[in-house]
């Protein structure tokens, strides 16, 4: 089969990884792909932006393609999906309607709502008058989340009224990120420990995938400014298999049947960023897509045949679909350019990176190839990956090979994976 794998981060760097190994894969073209994924057998990158949909048409036709699979969000809530169904393409991720899961934060919420599905309770406000007001009497912390998509920058957790205040004004006012503020959802702030939850949805049935957490803080600690995520692991210890069943009951299966309601049958991945205490297991978010870096660590660890999971979800037959693990953990260390998730330089050649083996892979974010030097190109430059026994195993796996890598600017968290030490 040829596929061809849309994207350029270390989430489509994992997902050519695994494909590849798939004896049903015959060629996976990825576009536009990194440095890492020109490296992996069978697997060639186009120089084709992912938000280019019609490029990717005439390209995904042209070389007749089996199945497409869609890694970010943006392609998705452009509508490429529903652009390839019409030209009788095969692919999994969901269509446009279903992708303002992530698109609007306004209409994931109102899906929770009306699905009577636990979340952080809120108002949605278009003018900054009444925003202002309301921020004026509630309580403090407050979460201002942007309606639309805006690469991880549209979540201001305020923990003083002045704070909040603040981001109202960059996010509606000063239109910091252009039309994506123009509308806002306030909520309450909700205490707890995160983990993310990620199905794969063929549009009829469901099936969970492994569990993963990740640090979304840039800082040791979990300290510092949010950013798309600068490791993950999974399993997460936090989702016993009992959690897991109440997650699926309580959450996945009220929000997919909340959507059929709505005439929207989801197809692909489904993330659920969760908040869990004691008391309750609430919805952060939902993206409409795999998770980065999540994707990493759980595609580590999974024995089952990937191509194969994915063409079933694309045809809709995953019914009865079991997918095997491997027991170990696998724990993903981000490296990133200074000064991320703010201004970054790039273009920095990176050394050390030939210290993968049987237990630790290096998957390419940001990187380009030119000449015989690898560059850094990006904010998340790359995810070095390691499997263990158990997570501290993981650890040192994954930071063994991590220490060994340089470039310059680079920096990465030393504590991922120890959120409760
Ligand atoms: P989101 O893009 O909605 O997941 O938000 C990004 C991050 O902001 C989440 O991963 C949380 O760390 C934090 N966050 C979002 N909503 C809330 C909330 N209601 N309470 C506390 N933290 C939140
Ligand atoms: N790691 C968070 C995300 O994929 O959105």
């Amino acid at each position: 089969m040829k596929i061809l794998v849309i994207g350029s981060g270390g989430r489509e760097h994992a997902i050519v990884w695994k494909l590849a190994q798939s004896d049903l894969c015959e060629k996976v073209f990825v576009a536009p792909g990194n440095a890492g994924t020109a490296d992996e057998p069978k697997t060639e990158n186009i120089d084709l932006n992912a938000e280019d949909l019609d490029s990717l048409l005439a390209f995904a036709k042209n070389k007749e393609i089996d199945l497409t699979i869609v890694g970010p969000e943006a392609p998705l809530v452009l509508g490429l999906i529903d652009l390839f169904e019409k030209n009788n393409l095969l692919c999994l991720g969901p269509n446009k309607l279903a992708a303002q899961m992530e698109g609007s934060k306004i209409f994931m919420k109102d899906v929770l709502k009306k699905g009577n599905i636990p979340t952080a309770t809120y108002e949605v406000f278009t003018d900054p008058e009444s925003a202002r007001e309301f921020l004026e009497t509630c309580d403090i912390p407050i979460v201002l989340k942007a309606d639309g998509l805006a690469a991880g920058k549209g979540v201001i957790v305020a923990f003083s009224r002045d704070e909040a205040l603040e981001a109202l004004n960059s996010l509606m006012v000063e239109q910091k990120l252009g039309t994506a503020g123009d509308n806002l959802v306030i909520e309450e702030y909700l205490k707890g420990e995160e983990a993310s939850f990620i199905v794969l949805c063929d549009g009829k049935n469901v099936i969970s995938l492994a569990s993963s957490q990740d640090h979304k803080q840039r800082d040791d600690g979990d300290k510092g400014p949010n950013t798309g995520g600068m490791g993950a692991y999974s399993p997460a210890p936090l989702i016993t298999e009992e959690i897991n069943e109440e997650i699926m009951k309580d959450i996945i299966h009220p929000t997919l049947a909340e959507l059929k309601r709505r005439n929207i049958n989801y197809k692909g991945f489904l993330y659920a960023g969760l908040m869990i205490n004691e008391q309750k297991i609430k919805v952060l978010e939902y993206n409409c897509r795999f998770g980065d870096p999540e994707t990493q660590p759980i595609l580590m660890r999974m024995k089952s045949d990937f191509l194969s999971l994915c063409l079933k979800a694309a045809k809709q037959e995953l019914k009865g679909v079991q997918i095997n693990w491997d027991d170990r953990f696998a724990l993903g260390v981000v490296m990133a350019s200074k000064g991320y998730p703010e201004k970054y330089e790039t273009g920095f050649p990176i050394s050390g990176l030939n210290g993968e083996n049987e237990t630790t892979k290096v998957f390419h974010c940001g990187t380009k190839i030119e000449g015989e030097k690898i560059l850094s190109n990006g904010g998340r430059v790359l995810c070095v990956t390691g499997l263990g026994g158990n997570l501290d195993t993981a650890f040192k796996n994954a930071y063994e090979t991590t220490s060994k890598i340089s470039w310059d600017g680079a920096f990465y968290r030393k504590d991922i994976g120890k959120r409760n030490q």
